[in-house]
């Protein structure tokens, strides 16, 4: 293999699967200097060790630099202090604690009642087609349906919400679902539509000014940050940071879990007969599919990862994606196995930056798992698969599929 890999080459991942290149990283360089591009570039941590030594480390490393290879620095340096994922303490811990209010196991167990009558429809429809492209029809609409149901979006305006999140996050493509169906944004390019829910979000954070709720952005509205209140600006980011969130993440898991369902029939079986328990098939779905493909840090002074001397100023890029292939820690970590345990993945990162909407992810797939392994009996592919071509997402973009009842 060759001595320069970029593990930040969008085609690594666009064009099959990097498992091999990340193992023959892990045993020969677990943390190296990447160029990336050219002349520049970042320090990537590839094994599970050191990616647990930068997450802990938190006095050595900030995340208001950015958190992933290539972003904006214009972009960054406006959203840090203010946006939850790109701030630091004593900022950070605040704003979460007001966040995380929509988060907690009450309001999760709500909203699995919610994603049943979301995905059964969506699955139901799929067994009626002949053949369907599962990430546009269904692993699409449901994060977009879960934010909706965290932000009390009026149940008038959720096909269009819906519509626009799957057109500003997805492949060039729309949804094609009941819930779009009556939806006026057809033909919106991805930045468009993302402005369009900016525009909508600055509407429901006034709206809910007036009149306050239970959701999220009411949490965020009403909250106390150390003896004042939150701008629109900082709400309106933070909106913007949980719809990102969501829809950049648990569809590809959605999507991803699916096609290790249909490479590995055995695992099916094993989940269709209750074979295994559902949390730890959820479990394996996040670490096997690992949609966030790295997390990035920026050193605030010189610090040794993994046996390698880290300028203060370096970004460090903590691939989780391999680190939750690391076989020090997976025993045969390539086999997709829903009976595994322990499983202490790194899909959700680790440390104060874990992800804020796990329980969601979970519950979502969960509810998905567990409508397929009710509702359908036999999943194959129907034609080509076509990969995301980016180095911070590791997706689908096509999936199509055959869903039937019957098992034969
Ligand atoms: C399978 C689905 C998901 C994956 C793989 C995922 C992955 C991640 C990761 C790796 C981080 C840590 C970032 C860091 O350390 O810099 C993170 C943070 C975050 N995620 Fe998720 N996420 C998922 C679903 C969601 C959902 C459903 C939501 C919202 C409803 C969400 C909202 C957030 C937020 C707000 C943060 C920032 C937390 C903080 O900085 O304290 N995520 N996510």
């Amino acid at each position: 293999m060759s001595a320069t890999i970029d593990v930040a080459d969008p085609g690594l991942y666009e064009s099959g699967d990097p498992a091999a290149t990340w193992a023959h990283l892990r045993a020969t360089k677990p943390v190296f200097w990447n160029e990336h591009p050219p002349g520049r570039g970042f320090w990537s941590v590839m094994s599970y060790r050191p990616a647990l030594e930068v997450y802990r480390n938190t006095g050595a490393f900030t995340s208001e630099l950015g958190m992933r290879v290539g972003s904006d620095p214009a972009a960054v340096a406006a959203a840090a202090g203010k946006m939850l994922i790109v701030t630091d303490p004593p900022v950070h811990p605040q704003l979460r604690g007001l966040m995380n209010s929509a988060f907690v196991p009450r309001v999760v167990a709500t909203l699995e009642e919610s994603m049943r009558r979301v995905i059964e429809p969506l699955v139901e429809k799929a067994l009626e087609k002949e053949t369907v492209d599962f990430v546009s029809e269904v692993a699409a609409v449901l994060p977009a349906a879960i934010i909706c149901d965290i932000m009390d979006v009026p149940q008038a305006e959720r096909s269009t919400m819906i519509e626009l999140t799957s057109q500003a996050f997805g492949a060039s493509v729309g949804v094609s679902t009941d819930f779009a169906s009556d939806c006026p944004m057809d033909g919106l390019d991805k930045t468009e539509a993302h402005s369009e829910i900016f525009l909508y979000y600055t509407d429901l954070v006034e709206e809910r000014r007036r009149n306050p709720g239970d959701d999220v952005v009411s949490a965020m509205i009403r909250g106390d940050m150390g003896g004042r209140r939150l701008t629109d600006e900082e709400v309106l980011l933070n909106c913007d940071g949980l719809v990102t969130g969501a829809n950049e993440t648990t569809r590809h898991a959605s999507a991803a879990g699916l096609m290790a369902l249909i490479q590995n029939p055995d695992e099916w079986r094993r989940l269709k007969t209750g074979a295994v328990g559902i949390d730890s098939a959820v479990d394996e779905v996040l670490r096997y599919t690992s949609p966030a493909l790295h997390v990035m840090r920026v050193a605030k002074r010189d610090v040794e990862v993994g046996g390698q001397h880290v300028r203060a100023g370096d970004s460090v890029v903590l691939w989780n994606s391999s680190a939750n292939r690391d076989e020090s820690e997976f025993l045969d970590p390539d086999r997709f196995d829903l009976g595994r345990t322990p499983n202490r993945h790194l899909t959700f990162g680790m440390g104060p930056h874990f992800c804020l909407g796990a329980p969601l992810a979970r519950v979502e797939l969960k509810v998905l798992l567990q409508v397929l392994a009710e509702r359908v009996g036999r999943m194959e592919l129907t034609g080509p698969v076509k990969r995301m071509r980016s180095n911070f997402m590791w997706g689908i973009d096509r999936l199509p599929v055959a869903l039937t009842r019957d098992i034969r």
